[in-house]
């Protein structure tokens, strides 16, 4: 196996910057709209020449509840374009998050691009949320299945395929929990020639299945490894975790052969400075003769 790592991957996406960060809160901008968000790992200092009067929006409680700001009220949803793909972002009170991990922006990239050499891959898209790699992976020709454990954000999911135009696509939107529809697929002899999770440290299935990633997670990339194609793609990403790129590598090594592995971290890059906001872990494995 051809190992390169660990690496820093950071958006190059016009819809999203990061304008500032610093006492463990951050200034990003989504499309126009410029809000404020906790971030438990910015413990550094804000730049004093960052303007953060300009945000409209600012998370102002524990409870993920927003304070809108400014003299005009801004929208409490909005559409971002990442290629065909769009992608609703939302003001939710009692959610830090607005729907979109732009984060994840280069595994969109590097998905895309290879999938878009196959004909008809199959993908499998774990922990989904509301859909942005299924819906990039989608409009790349992929049979999509997309799995996730809530109710809204599979609806939420379903709204960005239609702003998307991709309504005829043949994605499955699976309301499961991700790590006993995995050992069905076993069951049921599926293969996937590309495979995307991006679990929580904790999370509940719909049926109240509890999923910790540190007792989990190995037996979840065995049988993943299972179902992948020999000559498929893997993208593992973990955040919230006292955890090292190198722990996800370790376990890549351990249940994929030959091919190429890459691992890292995913990381924002401020509009303004050198400096870089690390928000996620990443190991992506793409199997030996991917590119024939
Ligand atoms: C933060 S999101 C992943 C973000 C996504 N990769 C993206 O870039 O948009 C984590 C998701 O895992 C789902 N989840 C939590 N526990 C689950 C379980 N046991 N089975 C399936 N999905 C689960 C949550 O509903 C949530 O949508």
């Amino acid at each position: 196996m051809d190992i390169a790592g660990p690496e820093i991957l950071t958006p190059s996406w016009p819809e999203y910057s990061l304008l500032d960060s610093g006492g463990r809160r951050k200034l990003e901008c989504f499309g126009d709209t410029v809000l404020i968000r906790g971030e438990p790992k910015a413990w550094w200092r804000a730049d004093e020449a960052a303007d953060w009067r300009q945000a409209v929006a600012e998370i102002k409680d524990a409870g993920g509840n927003w304070r809108l700001r400014g003299k005009a009220a801004p929208e409490r949803q909005w559409v971002l374009s990442y290629g065909n793909v769009r992608l609703e972002a939302r003001l939710t009170n009692g959610s830090k998050h607005v729907g979109i991990f732009p984060e994840q922006e280069p595994h969109w990239q590097w998905l895309e691009e290879r999938l878009r050499r196959r004909w008809r891959p199959r993908v499998l898209n774990l922990f989904g949320y509301t859909g942005a790699a299924s819906l990039v992976a989608a409009g790349a020709g992929a049979e999509v299945t997309h799995v996730d454990a809530s109710k809204p954000a599979l609806s939420w999911a379903r709204h960005n395929q239609a702003l998307s135009g991709l309504e005829d696509a043949p994605i499955r939107w699976l309301l499961d929990d991700a790590f006993k529809f995995v050992a069905r697929e076993i069951r049921r002899g599926r293969r996937y020639d590309g495979i995307l999770l991006d679990p929580p440290s904790f999370g509940r299935g719909p049926k109240g299945e509890i999923w910790k990633v540190e007792n989990q997670i190995g037996t979840l990339i065995e049988n993943l490894a299972e179902l992948l194609n020999p000559e498929g793609l893997l993208i593992l990403t973990l955040y919230n975790l006292e955890a090292s790129s190198l722990m996800l590598s370790n376990l890549l090594q351990e249940h994929l052969q030959g091919g190429t592995l890459q691992f890292g971290e995913l990381a924002l890059r401020e509009a303004s400075k050198d400096r870089f906001l690390p928000l996620s872990l990443y190991a992506r494995w793409e199997g030996a003769n991917a590119n024939d």
